[in-house]
């Protein structure tokens, strides 16, 4: 999965780019989570990032340590709960929030929604106050609620810009991806089979995450 992140090409950096920058600095808040260690891993990686700072409420000293270790470009500072939230965001140029709480078993979208809700409001706060220029990507879900409520927690501060607000559905689109390359496979015209459809509607992808 990483092999060609520990790879870092001029290709990969070009199609993350859409400027010459290339001294960003990138904040991750949940970094010390299931996607904020690997997320934050593949940004360590990345030629484009000259700071990478890494938020959360537990054990972002260790997770910024660990990565400060591998020898890229980009600067490791590790910030761990709320009085160092902005120390961590200032001068950041992109913010990526999987901050939250994933679903569990027997957790409805709503639960997930009651308890994501307040931390991305609180983190979008903070975006406001310390980076209003950022471009804020929200993982956290449900995504397509918690992306209104960081645009209208951005509208209070008077720096909503629709440009450089995004929800991240990468999973969506790499699971998608994936199933429709095992259908492609599956699916022989001698033995057409509506199994297969079935399968791909029936998958994983909208039960879990
Ligand atoms: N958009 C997508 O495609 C996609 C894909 C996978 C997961 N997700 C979502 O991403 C979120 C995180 O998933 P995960 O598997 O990493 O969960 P996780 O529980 O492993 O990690 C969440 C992290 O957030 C931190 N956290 C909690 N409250 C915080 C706060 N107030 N400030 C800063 N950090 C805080 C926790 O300490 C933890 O380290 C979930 O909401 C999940 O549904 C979205």
């Amino acid at each position: 999965m990483f092999s060609r992140a520990v790879r870092p090409t001029v290709s990969f950096a070009r199609c993350l780019s859409t400027s010459s920058q290339n001294n960003a600095k990138v904040a991750v808040l949940g970094a010390s989570g299931g996607i904020g260690q690997p997320l934050s891993l593949l940004l360590k990686n990345s030629p484009l990032v000259s700071h990478l700072s890494l938020y959360d409420i537990a054990h972002t000293p260790g997770v910024a340590a660990d990565l400060s270790h591998i020898e890229t470009r980009a600067q490791v500072t590790g910030h761990m709960g709320p009085d160092q939230l902005d120390a961590a965001l200032q001068g950041c140029d992109v913010v990526v929030i999987p901050a939250g709480v994933p679903r569990k078993p027997g957790m409805t979208r709503d639960d997930l929604f009651n308890t994501n809700a307040t931390i991305v409001a609180t983190l979008a706060d903070a975006c406001a106050r310390n980076c209003p220029e950022a471009m804020i990507c929200i993982i956290a879900n449900p995504v397509n609620s918690t992306i209104p409520i960081t645009a209208e927690v951005m509208k209070k501060h008077g720096v909503y810009n629709p440009n450089r607000v995004f929800g991240v559905t990468t999973l969506d689109i790499v699971r998608a991806n994936t199933f429709v390359a095992e259908l492609k496979v599956l699916l022989k015209p001698s033995h057409p089979c509506m199994c297969c459809w079935n399968r791909f509607t029936e998958s994983s992808c909208c039960k879990d995450s």
